[in-house]
């Protein structure tokens, strides 16, 4: 589970849809004008109006059945092992702590490693992506001799595992971060915290491929190797009229021009841009902070902006920001080397911004691009594409010619899905190109933020200051724009004030190759947040999970997708549908509206990637809500297209406490996939989630994510034994080997083939 990431700290008065369909659903000619009205529900097949308040069950249209998928269902699992079907292999590439370079010794799985894990794989493995290298040393998009994988590295949240026993300050030994309520009254050891900062980032390794192009492991010492951490100095980039005003947010004690910035966190999914950089993308970076106790505060802006972010700042907590950070400003044991420890802490302690670390967090939020080739390439933060809990960063298909466009989600409760569509045209010349390509698409362009009508119809908002929504914004105490630079930085803010539409959770978002729709995974909200009132069509269930009873709302998420008007990256308007709902198989008709089997049953939709080789649409869960008969997953399926299912009426009902509500939906839910058009693939070890996916170009290999087995281990203290959930992978569960240490669990990037030689899902 990521950390901080249901959070919800979106307090706009953003109108739901949900108040317009209300009152169109009492009056039957108003419900037929929103069903024709419009001029979009004609695109969808077979519209039904069903009546309201006497429900029937509504017939969904079945989609024809496809022969794709050539494997057999995995079975739902609760066992410590990787399960893929038969006629599969499994082997690690690499796990958490592993060299980069001979410089280090082995991982020890106890501890006991140093300040070393810039020479080593991260922990908690999560995007990824493979680069083929052509003779020049340049990036290629074909099949070559040479490739290097590159891996995000997203959270410390099961730091407690690379100390010798668990984390040793703050009272609580052995807690996880979020539960230290103390640190500012205590120091944690130097050391510790340096293992902390680094085993976040992302890590480049070359990969040995042989004769056939079949991965065999990963290269000691290759040239190639790779760590960027919350450590390496990165460019801060973005529009030329405004760099100077984003440059001013990013002014701190370490660089008072603001020109450059340290690093990078918390990285979950990932992008790849058609010129061969890598954009890792910076999530729940707003847990890392921390304000002693009595501290000066910051401006008033600064706190009404970490308030929309949730940036942990423990004195400010009368003050409604949440969490307790990390304590990594504490150390005394140390040297606080480039301010290495002191850059942690958030008080106003100096007499400027200049003079202190006020700033930081406006330092991270971004998209930050790498160049995975060229290891004395600096990465830069791209400011143009905004600041929130970037989840990923998705590039529709490149058409020569024209403008890119980037689809990203922010992650948390309510939170928003955002488009950056590039000022540059797509020259395929540019492949290859690193860092200066960047320059030229990533840092002039415009940024819209997404509006999902219950029509079907969408809109993209352009979150630019000539917009008076935007100047007269005052729904944060405090805070006003004054600039186009400020909605780089304070992008959230700039959202809520042109009415984005909250959604339940943005995670991963993906390209049908097939026809450039974009599919984004939602992949919950709580009861709190989404009610039969709030639900609108674009989120339309909130219901009581009845079996196991493991959360209500949306407990198991759904994933939307859109088509662009006329396909154009540059598009102001799409339509959207459903493409289906996670469910248990035994749910109820009403929230298991995608008919799904023990075969295809699933929660918490995550991660999602198309594959270019077979076109197959890939769902990995990050789930809390289904743990109890399955661990997460990876599911193969095989989409349609926007609209080959109809418009929905979706009866929600939700019990919390002694109250009940009720509500009716309109939505549009693709057609129904089926079995043959959507199975289980893998099931993780205990405690684990499914995160980064990508492939060898002839689709034979493929490469899996496991993030963090053995999640839900208790936490340990002096007095008390380490008993873990998982062993996994040094128990070789679900491999033809183990893989390290027998002792505590370690994420690890999975390389799956077929045993035949074949493609991975056919
Ligand atoms: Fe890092 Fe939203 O998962
Ligand atoms: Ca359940
Ligand atoms: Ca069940
Ligand atoms: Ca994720």
């Amino acid at each position: 589970m990521p950390i901080n990431d249901d959070i919800d700290c979106n307090n706009s008065s953003n109108v739901h849809f949900q108040d317009v369909l209300t009152q169109a659903l009492k009056d039957p000619s108003r419900r037929n004008m929103l069903r024709g009205g419009m001029g979009l529900a004609a695109m969808f097949a077979l519209p039904m109006l069903p009546g309201c308040g006497g429900l029937t069950t509504p017939t969904l249209s079945e989609l024809p059945s496809s022969s794709l998928l050539g494997f057999n269902a995995v079975t739902k699992s609760i066992l410590d092992q990787v399960l893929v079907p038969a006629g599969y292999s499994v082997k690690v590439l690499h796990a958490t702590g592993d060299r980069l370079t001979s410089n280090v010794t082995q991982f020890s799985g106890q501890g006991l490693e140093t300040d070393d894990w810039n020479e080593r794989i991260g922990d908690h493995h999560d995007g990824m992506d493979i680069f083929y290298i052509d003779a020049n040393g340049r990036y290629s998009t074909k099949a070559t001799a040479r490739a290097v994988l590159a891996v995000n590295h997203e959270s410390s949240a099961d730091s407690h595992f690379l100390h010798p026993k668990g984390q040793t300050s703050g009272g609580v030994n052995g807690k996880k971060f979020s539960q230290f309520g103390d640190w500012d009254t205590k120091a944690r050891p130097g050391l510790e915290v340096l293992k902390e900062i680094n085993l976040h980032g992302i890590s480049v390794a070359e990969i040995s491929l042989d004769a056939s192009g079949k991965p065999t492991g990963y290269i000691t010492d290759s040239a190639l190797n790779r760590r960027i951490t919350p450590q390496t100095v990165v460019d801060v980039q973005g529009p030329a009229a405004h760099l100077s005003s984003i440059r001013s947010m990013f002014v701190t004690r370490f660089d008072t021009s603001g020109a450059t910035a340290r690093g990078t966190l918390n990285n979950c999914g990932h992008g790849l841009t058609p010129w061969g950089t890598y954009l890792g993308c910076e999530e729940n970076w707003a847990a890392y902070w921390n304000m002693p106790a009595g501290a000066a505060l910051p401006e008033a802006k600064i706190i009404a902006s970490r308030k929309r972010y949730g940036v942990s700042s423990v004195a400010l907590s009368s003050t409604a920001t949440t969490g307790s950070g990390q304590g990594w400003y504490t150390p005394t044991d140390m040297d606080d080397t480039d301010f290495r420890f002191s850059r942690w802490n958030v008080a106003a302690v100096g007499a400027s911004a200049a003079a202190d670390f006020r700033q930081e967090p406006q330092t991270f939020g971004y998209i930050l691009e790498v160049d995975p080739l060229n290891p004395t390439a600096r990465p830069a933060k791209r400011t143009a594409l905004g600041r929130f809990a970037h989840e990923a960063a998705v590039c529709g298909i490149p058409v020569v010619g024209k403008p890119l466009a980037f689809y990203m989600g922010c992650d948390s409760r309510n939170e928003y899905i955002y488009k950056f569509v590039s000022a540059a045209n797509w020259d395929a010349a540019d492949i290859g190109g690193g860092m200066a390509a960047g320059n030229k698409y990533l840092n002039e362009g415009k940024l819209y933020v997404a509006k999902f009508s219950s029509t079907g119809a969408g809109e993209w908002v352009e979150l630019n200051i000539s917009n008076p929504l935007i100047t007269s914004y005052a729904g944060a105490a405090g805070f006003t724009f004054t600039n186009q630079a400020e909605i780089y930085v304070h992008t959230r803010l700039a959202a809520d004030a042109v009415g984005a539409t909250k959604m339940d959770r943005p995670e991963w978002g993906a390209v049908n190759p097939a026809n450039g729709e974009i599919y984004f995974a939602l992949t919950n909200n709580s009861a709190a947040n989404r009610t039969p009132a709030t639900a609108d069509g674009a989120n339309p269930r909130s219901y009581n999970d009845a079996d196991g009873k493991k959360g209500s709302g949306n407990p198991n998420g759904h994933i939307i997708r859109f088509k662009e008007q006329d396909n154009s990256s540059t598009a102001l308007g799409f339509k959207w549908d459903i493409y289906v709902f996670g469910a248990e198989e035994d749910m109820p008709a009403n929230v298991n509206l995608s008919k799904l089997t023990a075969n295809n049953s699933f929660s918490s939709p995550d991660g999602l990637w198309f594959s270019k080789s077979t076109g197959i649409c890939w769902i990995q869960t990050d789930d809390g809500a289904f743990t109890d008969e399955t661990n997460c997953m990876l599911l193969a399926s095989v989409p349609g297209s926007v609209g080959d299912g109809g418009e929905f009426y979706v009866d929600n009902e939700l019990t919390a406490g002694t109250s009940t509500s009720k509500g009716v939906t309109k939505t549009f839910i693709g057609g129904v996939l089926g079995e043959s058009r959507l199975r289980r693939f893998l099931v993780a070890p205990k405690g684990a989630e499914v995160t980064g996916l990508t492939e060898t170009a002839d689709g034979k290999t493929l490469f899996v994510n496991i993030q963090h087995p053995g999640e839900n281990t208790p936490a340990w203290g002096t007095s008390a034994a380490l008993t873990v959930e998982s062993t996994w992978p040094g128990n070789g569960g679900g491999m033809s080997a183990a893989y390290g240490p027998l002792g505590r669990p370690r994420s690890a990037t999975l390389v799956i083939t077929k045993n035949d030689g074949g493609k991975i899902g056919l």
